[in-house]
């Protein structure tokens, strides 16, 4: 067989995908195991979500669509966008096939080999295999959980160089659910308008807050930033849509149209039935979000109260998502019945092994002291997850 490009030895496929599949396998088998590992938010968007889906398949045209979308959706999409203070032209707006598809494009769009991305760590894993597809050189700005998993403005300072081409900003973040206040968002911002590189803003958790928060954005609090700022959304996080595999992108004019050739050199757009499904989600009430948000809160505090138990945990408190990334490093090098700890690759392997619990060693977020918890599972699940977590770590030694 002749071989695969060189680019593919680039990446290595993703790593949470990995422990999905393990975790398959084991169901497969007829194993029961509690599976903290994949990011879904466990709910189905409402009723007219699905009657929309049905309504298009009744009305089906047979025909090809817009690459940036159907005007249903883009406007739609932009009424949520001005329902939350963000004014975007139809011109300035363009969907792909899920956020992740969305990320893909936009790399494509304004990455030139040996460009360097900066990627706040712990990081979503896709983030930085994009990038090394396409020839570019992620950089990794390290905030570790003694500084609450966020970047300072001096650490992204130090960072821009010549070659700096991108800023990934993810907020809230996955995988630690962190949530950067105003003051924080406006003081990056202000670093940012110094500096002529693209932003891209990962806001797909942005509706996914606790605390009475609100959502600062760096185009509120440094409004000059438009022009080089694209805005990442999906709906798969807040409405519950991971498998629709609707993302929408909301940036500049010639970045959209760069966004839209791509789409119509590769999937052409979105399916049909997807974007109509997605439409529906983005207009009308939204308070089906704000329940399950209350809900991911409660659902926090639980996890949050194991993590204290579990004295090996260092977990800065999550103000959003669905995920907490505690720092587990102080068990390594203890022992497991019999066996030491190495790192948290291996703390996962023997989770799974002994107490059938499934979680993201922090090696795929590029912060290997963690390991990520998705705890977005039905209350008894996540009871019994948590208690069996707990009872691991005070088996060891
Ligand atoms: C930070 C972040 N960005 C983007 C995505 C992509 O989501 P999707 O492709 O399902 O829209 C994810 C999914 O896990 C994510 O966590």
């Amino acid at each position: 067989m002749p071989e695969l490009a060189n680019r593919m030895q680039r990446i290595k496929g993703s790593a949470i995908d990995a422990v999905a599949q393990k975790v398959r396998g084991l169901k497969e088998q007829g194993q029961e195991v509690i599976n903290f590992s994949i990011g879904v938010p466990n709910f189905l968007p409402p009723e007219r979500v699905y009657e929309a889906a049905r309504e298009d398949i009744d009305h089906d045209q047979g025909t090809y669509l817009p690459g940036r979308g159907t005007k249903e959706l883009v406007q739609a999409f932009q009424l949520r966008m001005k329902e939350d203070g963000f004014e975007y032209r139809e011109e300035e707006i363009v969907s792909g096939l899920g956020g992740k598809h969305v990320l893909f494009n936009l790399m494509i769009a304004l990455l030139n080999a040996g460009d360097e991305v900066l990627i706040p760590t712990p990081y979503w894993t896709t983030y930085a295999d994009q990038v090394k597809l396409l020839g570019g050189e992620p950089i990794f700005l390290a905030s570790p959980a003694a500084q609450n998993y966020k970047i300072t403005p001096e650490q992204l300072e130090d960072a821009i160089g010549p070659k700096t081409r991108i800023l990934l900003f993810n907020n809230p973040s996955n995988p630690t659910g962190m949530v950067y206040g105003e003051d924080e968002v406006q003081a990056l911002g202000n670093l940012l308008e110094k500096h002529d590189i693209w932003v891209i803003s990962d806001d797909i958790y942005y509706r996914i807050l606790f605390d009475g928060q609100s959502f600062h954005h760096l185009l509120k609090t440094n409004p000059s930033l438009r022009e080089r700022t694209v805005i990442v959304h999906s709906i798969s996080k807040s409405y519950g849509m991971p498998g629709w595999r609707v993302g929408m992108a909301a940036g500049p004019e010639a970045v959209v149209k760069a966004l839209i050739n791509l789409n119509t050199t590769s999937c052409t757009h979105v399916p049909a039935v997807a974007m109509a499904a997605a439409a529906a989600a983005f207009a009308g009430p939204q308070d089906f979000v704000d329940e399950q948000c209350r809900e991911f809160e409660q659902k926090r505090e639980r996890v949050m109260a194991s993590m204290e138990r579990i004295e090996a945990a260092d977990c800065p408190r999550p103000g959003g998502g669905f995920y907490v990334f505690p720092d587990i490093s102080r068990v390594f090098g203890r022992t497991y019945k019999n066996q030491t700890i190495r790192d948290g690759t291996h703390l996962a392997q023997l989770l799974l092994d002994d107490k059938r619990v499934a979680l993201v060693p922090g090696e795929a977020f590029g912060d290997p002291n963690g390991v990520r918890i998705s705890y977005a599972l039905p209350s008894e699940t996540l009871e019994e997850g948590l208690s069996r977590l707990e009872e691991f770590f005070g088996d060891t030694e």
